[in-house]
């Protein structure tokens, strides 16, 4: 077989070791060919490929980011951007293709595979925010930076006197604020499934303060939300997908609480440091699984399916069903981070 591969959506830490594992066994032990788009479904699109080897892949399992590099490119944003993507599988006699992303990509993939396109999916994020698999490669990652910045955002605060707001991403879903948020000892976590109010906000901290603690650190997710009318936001741009850029909240809150409590007050938004080098060693073996999963998957002519951990298993799973619905967090594992608020 022919099997061509893609990254797309935000990178994450662990898409070069799906890579790897994909030709590893393709080629190692199926004989198949790998060819790689570049910059996800534009690579489809303009017919941007590279060969794939055992030898161009050695080395890649601790590397970060994607050597195919990567776009939020939407080939149904345009009317011939299926036909295209037809056209450049077919000129370079292509059986399947393996997708790595997020919601967005794989949800391209399942309407091309509606479209008569062989796919196999594979979920990346860092905000682990798809159903259907319990991970994503990529998350455990960015929650341990997130982590060691908290423990770091720490010291300095209690030096200083100061309540430290630290933003980390996650889009709508507070997955990565909530493990960080949990593993750093936050003492107020904010998502974007329970909208915040300022208010409650500043009393727990002021609260906090009188009982004897000299700081507090706030842990918020970029999408999280204040109660409507409460406080003003900023809205950004939009991508090809109708996602709204976030990014921000953690400025607006750091001068809320700031005013309303008297503390002195700092931020810290983390941004894509979370999604930069090397994966950890469990997201490079989820990695490096879902690699095997999949190429098993287009070996067994098994199409529009994606792979997924359930448990300790890798299990194939309709595409649809990844990408269905938003996985937001679960309340159990919030309330338990909630007992530890100020
Ligand atoms: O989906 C991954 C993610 O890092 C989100 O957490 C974040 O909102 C978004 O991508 C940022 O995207 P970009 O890299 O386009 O700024």
């Amino acid at each position: 077989m022919r099997i061509g591969m893609l990254t797309g959506g935000g990178d994450c830490p662990g898409l070069n070791a799906v890579i790897r594992a994909v030709v590893r066994k393709g080629e190692g032990h199926y004989q198949h060919e790998v060819v790689g788009y570049r910059h996800g479904w534009r690579g489809l699109i303009e017919g941007e490929s590279m060969p794939l080897s055992l030898e161009s892949t050695r080395g890649l399992l601790p590397r970060g980011g994607t050597i195919l590099g990567t776009s939020r490119t939407n080939p149904y944003k345009s009317d011939d951007g299926p036909a295209r993507v037809k056209a450049t599988l077919a000129r370079d006699g292509v059986d399947a293709v393996i997708a790595i992303g997020g919601e967005d990509t794989l949800g391209v993939a399942h309407r091309l595979a509606g479209d008569g396109v062989q796919v196999v999916g594979v979920p990346k994020t860092i905000d682990n925010d798809l159903s259907a698999t319990d991970f994503t490669f990529g998350f455990h990652t960015a929650v341990q930076i997130a982590t060691d910045a908290i423990d770091r955002l720490h010291t300095t605060a209690e030096s200083h006197d100061r309540v430290m707001v630290v933003e980390v991403m996650g889009r709508h879903a507070g997955w990565i604020a909530t493990y960080s948020g949990l593993a750093g000892g936050a003492d107020m976590i904010l998502v974007p499934e329970t909208p915040f109010d300022i208010d409650e906000i500043c009393t727990r901290i002021k609260r906090r303060h009188e009982r004897g603690a000299n700081f507090s650190i706030v842990v918020v997710a970029e999408g999280a939300v204040p109660i409507a009318g409460t406080m003003e936001l900023q809205t950004g741009t939009v991508d090809d997908f109708g996602h709204v850029r976030l990014g921000g909240i953690g400025n607006r809150l750091q001068a809320e609480i700031e005013e309303r409590t008297g503390y002195e007050a700092r931020m810290t938004q983390l941004g894509h440091l979370l999604r930069g080098g090397t994966p950890s060693a469990y997201d490079r073996v989820i990695a490096t699984r879902f690699g095997i999963e999949a190429i098993d998957a287009a070996n067994d002519r098994e199409f529009d399916v994606m792979v997924a951990l359930r448990g300790t298993d890798v299990i194939r799973v309709p595409l649809e069903s990844g990408v269905a619905q938003l996985k937001t967090v679960d309340q159990r594992l919030f309330d338990t981070a909630a007992v530890f608020f100020g």
